[in-house]
């Protein structure tokens, strides 16, 4: 059967997700050092299970109301007011969704008609392209420099605004490359966004795990509220990625159309979730600095061990990933990962799954313990000796 003609063609411009293609591999591999995947390597902390747990135990096994148990809608303003000074109405104005993967789609869906575009800095998390062709708008990349610290700039973001530019779509504390936006650039780009009528979507699912520096919530900065979609996650700070739960927080109209995408598609988001979610609000200020002290101890050690073999790293202020360039091995990002899990049992990802710019680089995860980063630094270390053993031995072209 031609089973090809059944598959939607809007389906067939999404190219496979490049990290899979790794996944696959390193699931075939014993003794793989993963710093490829994206997620805490801690469980989530046992006060959130058990509030888990006891909400089970307790019979809410029911749906919630399609935005989510009020309760957790009321404690997840009043956290953002006490963290962040920003206000949103927690009847209107807050939607809880299937994490910030859902929150992302729910946004792109409900606003965007067939051929708006919508521009993205990258490198950049690898779905956001996906999520805004699979809703019919056009993504437009732009690039972003380690020479810039990866920041976003305005001026080029304003070279690709055209008359169907609807949104901006940023995503800091950034993976792949660690980076934080400074409160200065971010007022340049709601400048920029006021000037042409955008909206911003900004996907600040790392918020808390910055070092060093502040992590500004987009829709505090003057004149950003009224038109910014807020959207965060539990997945990453509190290391819940499993439970699945994130949020949308924005202007009530533009909220209520994220609504209505959410009830018809997965009616509320898991009812065992939001109350744990509910009990990771309350302990937050405990539970998350101690594993954001243990990323932060992991970075330096990575930063400095990878910029000693040689490969020029960004020193990241945010998320749990570096970004070290790797063009002085002459590899690509993507010979490099490949033959780096192949004779080492590294596992990376390559650079350029996260857009063009990503080029040139490869990004670790240190969400990994400490023993195993130093071992895996060892391994790099080794390879790229070798890599550069080869090279010169290679008579000149
Ligand atoms: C920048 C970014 N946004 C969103 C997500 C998805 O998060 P969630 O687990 O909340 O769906 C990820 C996961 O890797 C991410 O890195």
């Amino acid at each position: 059967m031609d089973y090809d003609r059944f598959v939607a063609t809007r389906l067939k411009t999404i190219p496979p997700s490049g990290i899979r293609r790794f996944f696959d591999i390193i699931a075939t591999m014993p003794d793989v050092i993963s710093l490829g995947i994206g997620e805490p390597d801690f469980i989530t902390p046992h006060e959130i299970v058990e509030a888990g747990i006891r909400s089970l135990r307790d019979g809410h096994t029911g749906y919630t109301s399609n935005s989510g148990l009020f309760e957790l809608r009321e404690a997840l303003s009043d956290y953002l007011a006490r963290r962040y000074g920003v206000q949103y109405d927690p009847e209107r104005e807050i939607l809880i969704t299937v994490g910030v993967s859902e929150a992302l789609h729910l946004t792109a869906t409900a606003l965007l008609n067939p051929g708006d575009e919508v521009i993205i800095p990258e490198p950049c998390f690898v779905s956001y392209a996906p999520t805004v062709a699979l809703a019919g708008g056009r993504p437009v990349h732009v690039p972003t420099r380690a020479e810039d610290a990866f920041q976003v700039d305005a001026e080029q973001v304003a070279r690709a605004v055209t008359p169907r530019t609807k949104a901006v779509l940023i995503g800091y504390p950034n993976n792949p490359t660690g980076a934080v936006m400074s409160r200065e650039r971010l007022a340049e780009l709601v400048g920029l966004a006021k000037a042409h009528n955008l909206l911003i979507w900004s996907d600040e699912i790392y918020d808390r795990l910055v070092y060093g520096v502040e992590h500004v919530c987009v829709p505090t900065l003057p004149g950003a509220r009224e038109r910014t979609i807020l959207l965060g996650g539990f997945s990453k700070d509190f290391a819940m990625t499993g439970w699945r739960l994130g949020y949308a927080c924005g202007p009530a109209p533009l909220i209520a159309g994220l609504r209505k995408v959410h009830q018809y598609i997965v009616m509320s988001a898991p009812t065992t979730a939001q109350y744990a979610a509910l009990e990771a609000l309350k302990v937050a200020d405990e539970v998350v600095e101690h594993m954001r002290l243990a990323y932060d101890r992991r970075r330096q050690v990575i930063v400095r061990g990878l910029n000693e073999i040689g490969l020029p790293t960004f020193e990241p202020r945010g998320a749990f990933y570096v970004f070290p360039n790797i063009e002085s091995t002459g590899l690509s990002s993507e010979e490099f990962s490949e033959r780096l899990l192949l004779e080492e049992r590294v596992a990376v990802i390559p650079g350029s799954v996260f857009g063009p710019s990503g080029e040139g680089f490869v990004r670790c995860s240190y969400a990994t313990s400490l023993t195993e980063l130093e071992e895996a630094l060892d391994r790099i270390e080794r390879f790229v000796a070798r890599v550069r053993r080869e090279r010169r031995a290679r008579p000149e072209e």
